[in-house]
């Protein structure tokens, strides 16, 4: 069809949207037979320096951009959405407590929620990845009654690209051999990369690696500890990966994942696994348009039942904590 598709992006003046908006707008999300309308929402001071991005956009002349729209309001900029990608959030800075952080944000997401009840398309999803991803995805949800909770999602795919990545360097093995990486838990320092049922040119990938060691040591918390790597290496936090993950994730939502393999998102808990009902945790999922479903019947061995259950009981201790500060 020819009807534009609308993806509206928050944040888009800062880093993530740098690079995420030239990859939607020349057809890396939908395809090069779909046209997108992007809706730009930021806050006011970064309005202007966004007129300069959206005159780099057009200085591109994507066959695939039908047009883009920019502000502040929400209301305005969710208006008729198809899709939502929620990537402005207010950053931890010097002094700021956890509970600082989770109230700042928890404004930003229970706006935005509001607005998207009120204004996106029927068949709105909403892909967050602001941090924390999963718990700002809680909220935004909580405040959007009437959009049915399988449609938000929080993003835990930059942590799966990560693990992928690593695994290929650690075995010399092309990425499109690996399949079947999961993420489980908090897009934080707690979620679990398991190789127990990842496999590598159809082989079992932890016996692949036939190292417990490394796996515990080294392979679990450089894929954790990526983004501060990144942060200590660029002197800024990861940005063209995390659009690129951004892109992957809603791509894959939209498009549906591939026969045999699966994706890693974080999505609403129907308590599969243990993980406590209501919270948005990342789980292995195959995705077929615009639904996901949670990958079941994978055996959980102790090491990963402990690793889950730590990542989950952050995820419970933040939806604690907004609940408290009355944000869901
Ligand atoms: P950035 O600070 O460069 O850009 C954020 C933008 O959001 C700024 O331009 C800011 O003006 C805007 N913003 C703030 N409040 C807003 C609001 N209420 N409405 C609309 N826009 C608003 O940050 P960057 O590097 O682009 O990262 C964005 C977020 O993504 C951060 O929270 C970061 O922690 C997170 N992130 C998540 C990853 C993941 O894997 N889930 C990976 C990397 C970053």
């Amino acid at each position: 069809s020819t009807t534009p598709v609308k993806v509206a992006v928050t944040g888009a003046a800062g880093q993530i949207g740098y690079s995420l908006l030239f990859r939607i707008a020349c057809g890396d999300l939908l395809g090069p037979d779909t046209p997108v309308q992007l809706q730009l929402l930021e806050i006011e001071p970064a309005l202007k320096a966004l007129e300069g991005t959206v005159m780099e956009l057009n200085d591109c002349a994507f066959p695939t951009l039908a047009g883009v729209e920019i502000g502040s309001d929400p209301n305005k900029i969710f208006d008729g959405a198809n899709l939502a990608l929620l990537v402005g959030a207010r950053p931890r800075t010097k002094g700021m407590e956890r509970g600082d952080l989770l109230s700042a944000n928890g404004a930003i997401f229970t706006g935005q929620g509001k607005a998207l009840n009120d204004h996106a398309a029927d068949d709105i999803r909403v892909g967050v990845t602001g941090n924390p991803a999963n718990t700002n995805a809680l909220i935004a949800s909580t405040n959007a009654p009437d959009i049915p909770k399988e449609r938000f999602s929080a993003l835990t795919r930059l942590d799966h690209n990560r693990a992928i990545s690593q695994l290929s360097e650690k075995l010399g093995v092309p990425v499109t051999e690996i399949k079947k990486m999961t993420i489980w838990g908090n897009h934080s320092a707690t979620q679990f990369p398991d190789l127990f049922h990842a496999e590598v040119d159809g082989k079992n990938a932890y016996d692949a690696v036939g190292d417990q060691d490394w796996y515990a040591d080294t392979f679990i918390p450089t894929v954790a500890k990526r983004g501060a790597a990144i942060i200590e290496a660029r002197g800024a936090s990861s940005a063209a990966s995390a659009a690129s993950a951004t892109i992957d994730a809603a791509r894959d939502w939209l498009l549906g994942s591939a026969a045999d393999d699966w994706v890693s998102m974080a999505v609403v808990s129907d308590g599969s696994y243990g993980v406590a009902e209501g919270i948005i945790s990342s789980f292995p999922v195959v995705t077929k348009n615009g639904d996901w479903e949670i990958v079941q019947g994978l055996e959980i061995n102790d090491f990963s039942r402990g690793k889950i259950d730590a990542s989950v009981a952050e995820l419970v201790e933040e939806r604690d904590a907004v609940k408290e500060l009355g944000l869901i």
